[in-house]
């Protein structure tokens, strides 16, 4: 057997004892649990030693390279249209969020000014909803793609939504179910290295981040937001990708829809010139940003999205992996609208109520392994601030499996509050943009 060149309880005692790790006991650390010469339990003790003491910059930093080397590295430089003409690539990753479909209309509105967009996306797990579970709501759509196909249509159609492959940064797979399970995903070194592995892994030019707060999110606290946005903008730019991050507010969900289909339709209304106000307006905030880092400025951006221009790249994305842009979506078999208990102004349509909410009808799994139903979720009426009388329709929910109803509403019960004007909330939805230093 061949000797290791550091011991595991050598390196979980010195991050137990506040000491900064160095370059080769990092490389040896993510290597060694990657090819199994360190425990489950050793590993367990080391997250929450880093938990507890955190990592600075340089040791976040190689970290995070560790683990893009631990699996393959996805190269677009030479990527191209079909005349042959360069094509910049840039990305967006949102940290999560209710109603979060912003990368359904973000993706074609970018790709319609000729930078293209290889959007690599997940599933959803817990109350927040996955991008891929939403587009397989439409008919005939697939998320697996080779790699071949992936530079194919992004040649030719400019964007793509997909799954990501499993050969990019391996270790972070092994690492994130260990944290699920032993309470240590919410530590800022460990959320921004596993998030920036996979965007560094992927190869893209420019990279945008949604970082959520709020109710819904997946840091409740601004200050914590702030500090996960720094990181990963550090460390994107640290590792040669034009970062920016966006801090934004999930205190209610995104547009009127929490689901499947439903986010797809209410996508498709953004991508006609209408739809939610608040859609429109992270839509068209990120995508000004993408094209930016991809040195497209002075566009019109929002015009672009209200005369529908993106809409032919949207049909076509959709077609190219195999969907009917035409096709009538799923819809649920039962529904049920609770309404507003007493008049006034709605002060709260909480967040992650109404994505727990969404999840219960079915609209989320809570395995990996579960299916979710295309039709389920929750269509809102109203957004926080609106004068609201007792009695109006609030939300309405829809589900296959009746059964789930009663749970769903105890829940949208939940999420609601009416009350006085004079507590009208805070209904900023960008609270601010944060750049390299
Ligand atoms: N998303 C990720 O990919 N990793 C984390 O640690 C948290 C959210």
């Amino acid at each position: 057997m061949a000797t290791e060149q550091f011991s595991a309880v050598e390196v979980i005692r010195a991050k137990r004892d506040g000491q900064v790790l160095g370059n080769e006991m990092i490389d040896w650390t993510i290597d060694a649990y990657t090819r199994g010469a360190i425990a489950e339990e050793q590993m367990s003790a080391l997250n929450m030693a880093i938990y507890f003491q955190g990592m600075n910059r340089s040791e976040i930093s190689r970290w995070t390279n560790a683990m893009i080397n631990s699996g393959e590295r996805m190269d677009f430089s030479t990527l191209a249209d079909p005349s042959g003409k360069h094509l910049a690539t840039t990305d967006k990753h949102s940290t999560g969020g209710v109603g979060d479909k912003i990368t359904l209309p973000l993706a074609p509105l970018v790709a319609s000014f000729g930078v293209a967009v290889p959007q690599l996306s997940g599933r959803g797990l817990g109350h927040t909803g996955g991008t891929l579970d939403k587009l397989e709501a439409i008919p005939g759509w697939k998320a697996e793609l080779s790699n071949e196909a992936l530079f194919d249509q992004l040649s030719t159609v400019g964007a793509v939504i997909c799954a990501a492959g499993t050969g990019l940064a391996p270790a972070d797979k092994k690492l994130y179910a260990l944290r699920d399970v032993t309470a240590t995903v919410e530590a800022i070194p460990l959320i921004a290295s596993s998030i920036m592995s996979k965007k560094i892994a992927e190869g893209t030019g420019t990279l945008v981040l949604d970082v959520k707060v709020g109710s819904g999110a997946f840091m409740k606290d601004e200050a914590m937001s702030r500090e996960l946005a720094e990181t990963m903008v550090n460390l994107g730019t640290d590792a040669g990708v034009n970062t920016v991050a966006l801090l934004t507010n999930m205190e209610t969900p995104l547009g009127l829809t929490a689901g499947n289909a439903i986010e797809v339709e209410e996508s498709v209304e953004v991508l006609a010139g209408g739809g939610p106000q608040d859609v429109i307006e992270l839509t068209v905030a990120l995508a000004t940003e993408m094209l930016a880092g991809a040195g497209i400025k002075d566009v019109d951006v929002a015009g672009a999205l209200k005369n529908g221009q993106a809409m032919d790249v949207w049909r076509k994305m959709i077609a190219a992996q195999g969907g009917d842009p035409d096709a009538k979506l799923p819809v649920a078999k039962e529904s049920h609208t609770v309404v507003a208990p007493a008049e006034g102004v709605l002060l709260k349509l909480d967040a992650m109520d109404i994505g727990l909410a969404a999840w219960t009808l079915g609209a989320g799994r809570a395995r990996k392994e579960d299916s979710v139903q295309a039709g389920a979720g929750v269509r809102m009426h109203v957004k926080p601030g609106a004068l609201v009388r007792r009695g109006e329709p609030i939300a309405t929910l829809l589900t296959d499996t009746p059964e789930k109803m009663e749970r769903a509403i105890e829940l949208v019960q939940r999420a609601i509050m009416v009350g006085s004007a004079d507590d009208r909330p805070d209904t900023r939805l960008i609270l601010d943009r944060i750049a390299a230093k």
